[in-house]
């Protein structure tokens, strides 16, 4: 399956997508447009949208709705001002194969244009033609758990106590609690019945945890295709699944001894390649690949309770692709 296949099916709810979010960043500032012009232009895998639009046209038959394209175009423009603030929080050089806003403006103007497409986002849900606030709501409620995410994985990275509770709810509040959002609000957008709403969260739960054990995983590896740098997580005294994996396999003094390393990790150059052989050594990727394809397998059985349609079949080939992505 490649994603431009379902680019294609969707046609033009599609096409109509990508040119809402285009049009929803126009700015008299030149500097601003040209900016996202730049970003515009390497737009990554568009993943969120493209489960927007699948999961309202599952619920509705094949029709999407302009609330559809809405609450699509918001998903998208959503998940790339998390990126700009994260690049910030990240100090991260690369991204999508190029460089970063923050490497190339700086963090000021990286989290200001973040700010942009986050307004700008809900700008797109505003819009709705529903009455009610809930849309609203539950994209604030992201942004929400988007903070409370980021602020809890700056304070395990002082601790260095995570353990698997924390790291799900971490891993949940910044990325699957978006594609969740992502999933109901397509559903709400053509008025789904309550067992599909809660159909479409289900599997985008547990897509989303699928999708950041993925990325943890590549973390883990030094595949330079990915289009951003690997081996960071550990910089940032990140523990992610592969290592909680490798721990749970050692005695307790060895475990604590490297947990004591991750927290000192600038201290001494070794500390990160003894702590990368560890996961590798101590089957940390294979222990986390395992819990990936469980979260994978939970997505695709959430959507036992669609009917049969093309759009089904390509969130199950999304959910696949979510493990075996190569970025
Ligand atoms: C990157 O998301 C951030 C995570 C949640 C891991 P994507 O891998 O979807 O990023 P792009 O938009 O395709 O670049
Ligand atoms: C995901 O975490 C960040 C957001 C959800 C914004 P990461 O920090 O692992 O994402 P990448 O690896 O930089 O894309
Ligand atoms: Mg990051
Ligand atoms: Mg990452």
């Amino acid at each position: 399956m490649t994603l431009d296949a379902i680019k294609s099916f969707l046609g033009n709810d599609w096409i109509r997508t990508e040119s809402l979010i285009r049009s929803s960043l126009a700015s008299d500032i030149e500097l601003l447009n040209r900016t996202n012009e730049a970003i515009l232009s390497h737009s990554g895998k568009q993943l969120r949208p493209l489960v927007s639009l699948l999961v309202a046209r599952a619920c509705s038959g094949g029709l999407a709705t302009e609330d559809s394209i809405r609450f699509a175009a918001a998903s998208e423009l959503l998940h790339n001002a998390t990126l700009l603030h994260d690049d910030v929080a990240d100090s991260s050089p690369r991204r999508r194969g190029v460089p970063t806003v923050m490497f190339l403006l700086g963090g000021r103007a990286s989290v200001l244009i973040g700010d942009f497409w986050l307004v700008k986002a809900l700008g797109n849900v505003l819009a709705s033609s529903r009455e009610d606030n809930e849309v609203i709501g539950i994209f604030a409620q992201t942004l929400y758990y988007l903070a409370e995410g980021e602020m809890l994985q700056l304070q395990k990275a002082e601790t260095g106590d995570t353990d698997e509770d924390a790291y799900l709810r971490i891993i949940y509040s910044k990325t699957a609690s978006l594609f969740e959002t992502t999933a109901v609000s397509a559903a709400l957008s053509v008025n789904a019945s309550e067992e599909q709403i809660a159909a479409a969260r289900h599997y985008a739960v547990n897509l989303g945890i699928a999708f950041q054990i993925k990325d943890d995983i590549f973390d883990y590896s030094d595949d330079q295709a990915i289009g951003k740098p690997v081996g960071v997580d550990l910089d940032e005294q990140k523990i992610t699944l592969p290592l909680l994996g490798a721990l749970s396999r050692v005695e307790a003094p060895v475990a604590a001894s490297i947990r004591e390393k991750i927290v000192h990790i600038h201290e001494r150059e070794a500390y990160k390649r003894e702590i990368m052989s560890f996961v590798h050594e101590n089957g940390g990727i294979e222990y986390a690949t395992a819990q990936l394809n469980e979260y994978v397998a939970r997505a695709i059985r959430a959507l036992d309770a669609f009917p049969e349609s093309e759009e089904k079949r390509y969130l199950i080939q999304i959910a696949e692709f979510t493990a075996d992505r190569k970025v």
